[in-house]
């Protein structure tokens, strides 16, 4: 069955963050000139992804204010011959059907990914991390699309990270199958000690689910954190039917964290081709002063 519904969770409190988050989910901060969420909606789309469930919360009515129409905006740019604007912010609302639920109750990414229940029916889904940005030229949400239609499994996206890091990520059992495609058969979440590590890929910012998925996450109990973990679920699936890890190509960045805030904005606006020049010299200079 083809992937072409995605939930993207986008409830989480973002206390790595504050005080930016008080008021502002992080999913909305800029990178350079467009929020974090359009990046993640547009690899969505260009992974094949039509229709998309957005989980909020209170507070987040900005993301469902971005994705529809602005007339007044619109008619105001079109009056002053801003016509490539207009266009560009038109074309935000026609990306994809975009739907809203909230997560009335902040408890955990597996809890955020249970409210999509309803949405996403007996189909298979994608899940876009909110907060999770990743830029390359194969989607990343593709590649892992792809690969549930190789394996018929439920797919998981994974990178190395470091050893000194692993506590603070998930931890895996794979083999590899393909260059950069293993089989995933067990997984811990937030492990304590070396022992509990069982490798250093971990699943970071994407997944495609089975449908199954629901009925674990409505067993599944508060884990790490005292929040109920996707992790948790996603490991009965992995250690029943098998899950496939896929370590994506594409640079992610964390825009629930500082540092991964500051490397998105400098590495997306080296890309920009009206930025790059000015802004490279300029990061030159800086450079000589540290
Ligand atoms: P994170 O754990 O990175 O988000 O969840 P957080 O809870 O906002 O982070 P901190 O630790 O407080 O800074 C990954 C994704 O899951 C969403 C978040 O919005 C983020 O996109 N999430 C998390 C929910 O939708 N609901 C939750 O209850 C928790």
């Amino acid at each position: 069955m083809k992937v072409t519904k995605a939930v993207i969770p986008a409830a989480g409190l973002g206390t790595r963050v504050l005080p930016a988050t008080k008021a502002m989910p992080k999913e909305m901060f800029p990178i350079v000139d467009k929020p974090a969420i359009q990046y993640i909606v547009e690899e969505a789309v260009r992974s094949g992804i039509t229709d998309i469930l957005i989980i909020t919360n209170r507070g987040k009515g900005i993301i469902e204010d971005h994705f529809d129409r602005t007339p007044a905006l619109e008619q105001r740019l079109l009056e002053s011959g801003k016509n490539d604007v207009y266009e560009q912010l038109v074309d935000i609302s026609k990306l994809a059907n975009i739907y809203y639920i909230r997560q009335k109750e902040t408890k955990g990414l597996g809890h955020a990914v249970n409210c999509a229940r309803s949405f996403v029916g007996n189909e298979p889904f994608a899940v876009l991390y909110g907060d999770d940005v990743i830029i390359g030229e194969d989607p990343a949400c593709g590649q892992l699309i792809r690969a549930y239609e190789k394996y018929g499994k439920a797919v998981v996206g994974i990178k190395a990270v470091p050893e000194s890091e692993i506590f603070k990520y998930s931890s895996l059992k794979v083999e590899q199958l393909e260059e950069n495609i293993f089989s995933c058969t067990d997984m811990v979440e937030k492990p304590k000690t070396k022992d509990a590590v069982l490798s250093l890929y971990s699943i970071l910012g994407r997944c495609v689910l089975t449908p199954d998925i629901f009925d674990i996450l409505d067993n599944t109990k508060p884990g790490a954190g005292g929040e109920i973990q996707l992790t948790d679920a996603m490991k009965t699936l992995a250690q029943t039917v098998g899950m496939t890890g896929v370590d994506y190509t594409g640079k992610r960045y964390d825009m629930g964290d500082k540092f991964g805030i500051l490397q998105a904005t400098v590495e997306i606006a080296l890309q920009n081709p009206l930025l790059r020049e000015p802004f490279a010299k300029y990061l030159k200079e800086i450079a000589q002063t540290l």
